[in-house]
């Protein structure tokens, strides 16, 4: 067909009115934010690219699942009908809602973990790794050598080494191992999908030791978009069977329903074996709330059941993958250096690349990510050593092993226009390259500290 144009697959309903400011304005902002974009106000932002979580417009069916939700302290009508769409999707019996994605990692990371536990990841998400570690543990992350490489083309950057996993379980013991996590598609290793064929080697070797297999499954229908397209035997099988097959190799999922459940808070544990479940559901009870709950509302888990059938439909998974590459591949095309191929969620900058005159333990991600809210209000995240990088004995920086900054895009919140407008701003933010300086921490908590770290510009 001739027209090549992929159109947003939504007509909208309801607009939401973006401030807009000045560059001298936000210098001001950006000040007293003590240059951390997490410290900045929306109403300071003009496009935000900080997450794609919990940041999706609702579509109107969801809207009127809000206003139909059984708000029951027990047995809602609203949890059986999350239940029933979550146990259809990941083919577990067992289904705990949680507040979001974190509540559900520390239940199950809290009764798992402990000192002398090591876990296993392609690559641990920052509040992931920051449970693990919480409860005492090791986190070690294995992703395959390709998805280490910002350039390199490789259809499935987000695999983990099987090789080394196998090697790690050897290694440690496989009673020492808490579990075995597969993130889908893999957040911090720059949005990349995990193929069909990685995730069942990784349930065969887990299975072999008797190693406890959990799937991060927060983008899984992105995941299910890369899949069908990628790989051969796919291509006819739609997104929702590639999602069930794949999760049919794990033991358990954990889901932040704040990402592609398309809802602005939720999230649960799937578990399919009962005892570990009945451990898990005590520690629910005590900290989040009743098991047909969690910390939810009842009119939010009847958007989440709706998010979730929504979310496979293949006209938006089209629209949705190909409007990240579209942003992607003009900055590409424009000589911003890029993690590559375009993941689902996001376009990650290699800032190291981009700024080669600022050392890492002046954290080049973070001076981009000023640079593009300086420059055009827009906000984003460093994924580097701001994020994960750690000190030795000395209080010397340990960088972390690439300094990306994220523009996440929120889903069916943006149009064209808005990306063309993205895209001109990098265009000037590339003519300062020469004249940007990088930061130094000057205040930083024990834990995650990039959400609060304060910054200075280094003269
Ligand atoms: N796992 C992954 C892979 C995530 O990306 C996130 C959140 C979580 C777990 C935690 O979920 O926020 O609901 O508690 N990622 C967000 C982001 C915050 O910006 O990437 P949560």
């Amino acid at each position: 067909m001739a027209i090549k144009t992929i159109i947003e697959p939504f007509k909208i309903k309801m607009v939401e009115p973006i401030t807009m400011s000045t560059e001298l304005e936000r210098i001001d902002f950006l000040k007293k934010a003590h240059h951390n974009t997490f410290l900045l106000d929306s109403d300071q932002v003009i496009i935000d690219f900080l997450t794609d979580s919990g940041t999706s417009a609702m579509s109107a069916s969801q809207w009127a699942g809000i206003i139909d939700g059984d708000e029951s302290y027990a047995g809602s009508r609203s949890w059986k009908r999350m239940e029933k769409t979550v146990r259809e999707l990941t083919g577990m019996n067992y289904v705990l809602p949680t507040h979001q994605g974190r509540a559900a990692e520390r239940i199950i990371y809290s009764l798992l973990g402990g000192k002398g536990k090591t876990f296993i990841s392609n690559t641990h998400f920052d509040t992931t790794r920051a449970n693990i570690e919480f409860s005492g543990s090791n986190a070690i992350d294995i992703p395959i050598e390709e998805g280490k490489h910002p350039k390199l083309i490789h259809p499935f950057k987000g695999n983990m080494d099987v090789k080394k996993l196998e090697e790690l379980i050897l290694k440690y013991g496989s009673e020492n191992i808490g579990a075995v996590i597969l993130t889908i598609t893999n957040n911090s290793g720059g949005g990349q999908p995990v193929s069909m064929q990685n995730a069942r080697e990784v349930g065969e070797i887990c299975h072999k030791y008797g190693v406890l297999y959990l799937q991060d499954m927060c983008r899984i229908a992105e995941n299910s978009y890369f899949v069908k397209q990628r790989e051969k035997a796919y291509e006819n099988i739609s997104y929702k069977a590639i999602a069930q097959e794949m999760m049919s190799f794990a033991d358990g999922a954990v889901m932040s329903a704040k990402k592609d459940a398309l809802v602005n808070m939720g999230g649960f544990l799937s578990l399919k074996d009962e005892k570990l479940a009945n451990e898990c559901k005590n520690l629910l009870i005590i900290t989040e709330g009743f098991t047909t709950y969690g910390g939810l509302s009842g009119r939010d888990m009847e958007a989440i059941a709706i998010g979730l059938e929504e979310v496979f439909d293949a006209d938006y998974l089209h629209y949705r993958i190909r409007s990240t590459a579209y942003l992607g591949n003009k900055l590409s095309e424009m000589g911003i250096p890029l993690m590559l191929p375009i993941g689902g969620h996001a376009v990650y900058i290699d800032a190291k690349e981009m700024y080669p005159h600022i050392p890492v333990d002046q954290y080049p991600g973070q001076t981009l990510a000023a640079e593009l809210y300086l420059v055009g209000g827009i906000r984003s995240v460093e994924i580097g050593s701001v994020m994960f990088g750690k000190y030795d004995e000395n209080k010397k920086l340990i960088p972390a092993e690439m300094e990306l900054v994220r523009l996440a895009i929120p889903r069916r919140v943006y149009t064209q226009s808005h990306i063309e407008y993205v895209i001109e701003v990098f265009a000037e933010v590339q003519k300062r390259v020469k004249n940007s300086k990088g930061f130094k921490i000057t205040y930083e908590p024990e834990f995650l500290r990039h959400f609060t770290a304060h910054f200075e510009p280094l003269k």
